[in-house]
């Protein structure tokens, strides 16, 4: 009888003696690399202000694209927020709310352009779902169907870091967050540039920006220049345990999500922190 009161008292963890606040301590138990839980899985970024906000001329051609896609690789489509976000962070800002009151309704904007996504692709049996479902029935919708459609921003709600009064994990960093914690196969980010440049392209001096092929993240975070994704991006490539490479396409020329996803190189390929096992 007191052998079972100790065995109840006592749960074998290799963890139970020990606080979690050391690294040296911890790392024997929880340095290893985690598994992949859909290693075949091709998660694809679709911009809110690059692509969706253009309206029918963009998006048309890009779900046509899409659809092709769907007997070659199975998808998670993840929608950026655009203009709508923007104008909601104007008013929001101007109220005085604060970032974490900010970031949930930006995100209701992302998951709006994503239904729209959704509703295009319905006939090929690609819905729209919420992000507890991505969390935790993503693997029987992907069996249903060849795609799904979310929004990328993740969900911080009040939990989002306040040092800015806009929230700094966008849809950008949400869609690696995910595709990274998936173990996913790829991450494509569609833009309405062919990629990453020394200076915004669409800028004053746009037309002397040069075209950057191939980065790393950790040297892009030392550089100080504007970008076309989420500079929190960065930080959350730096760590990444899966994702070794993104690449950024323009979503606006035909062919070239397609070809990304068949591996080419066809915009900027950006290195992260992660090695090959
Ligand atoms: N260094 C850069 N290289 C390439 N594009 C840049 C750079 N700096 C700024 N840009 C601009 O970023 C734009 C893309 O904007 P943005 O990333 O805000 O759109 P998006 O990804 O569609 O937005 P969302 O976050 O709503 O999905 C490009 O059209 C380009 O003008
Ligand atoms: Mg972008």
């Amino acid at each position: 009888m007191s052998e079972l009161a100790d065995t109840i008292k006592h749960v074998a963890s290799p963890l139970a003696r020990q606080t979690l606040l050391d690294d040296a301590l911890t790392r024997p138990v929880a340095g290893g690399r985690p598994v992949r839980i859909l290693p075949w899985l091709q998660v694809v970024k679709i911009g809110g202000r690059s692509i969706m906000d253009r309206g029918h001329e963009a998006i048309l051609p890009i779900v046509d694209e899409l659809r092709k896609l769907l007997p070659e690789h199975r998808l998670l489509i993840l929608t950026g927020a655009g203009i709508r976000a923007r104008h909601l962070y104007g008013v929001g800002l101007d109220l005085g709310l604060p970032v974490g009151s900010l970031a949930p309704l930006a995100a209701s904007e992302a998951g709006q352009n994503g239904h729209i996504l959704a509703a295009l692709l319905a006939p090929e049996g690609v819905s729209y779902v919420e992000h507890p479902t991505l969390a935790s029935q993503l693997a029987i919708h992907l069996t249903a169907a060849r795609a799904v459609v979310g929004s990328a921003f993740p969900p911080y709600h009040h939990h989002e870091f306040p040092g800015s009064r806009i929230p700094i994990h966008r849809a950008d960093t949400g869609a690696f967050l995910l595709a990274d914690a998936l173990g996913a196969a790829g991450l494509t980010i569609v833009e309405d540039v062919d990629g990453l440049y020394d200076a915004d392209p669409n800028g004053p001096d746009g037309k002397k920006a040069q075209f950057i092929r191939e980065a790393n993240a950790a040297d892009l975070a030392k550089s100080k220049g504007t970008l076309p994704f989420d500079p929190a991006l960065l930080e959350v490539m730096a760590t990444a345990r899966h994702l070794e490479r993104v690449q950024i396409v323009n979503g606006l020329v035909p062919g070239r999500l397609t070809a990304a996803l068949r591996g080419e190189h066809v915009g900027t390929i950006i290195r992260t922190g992660a090695h090959a096992a």
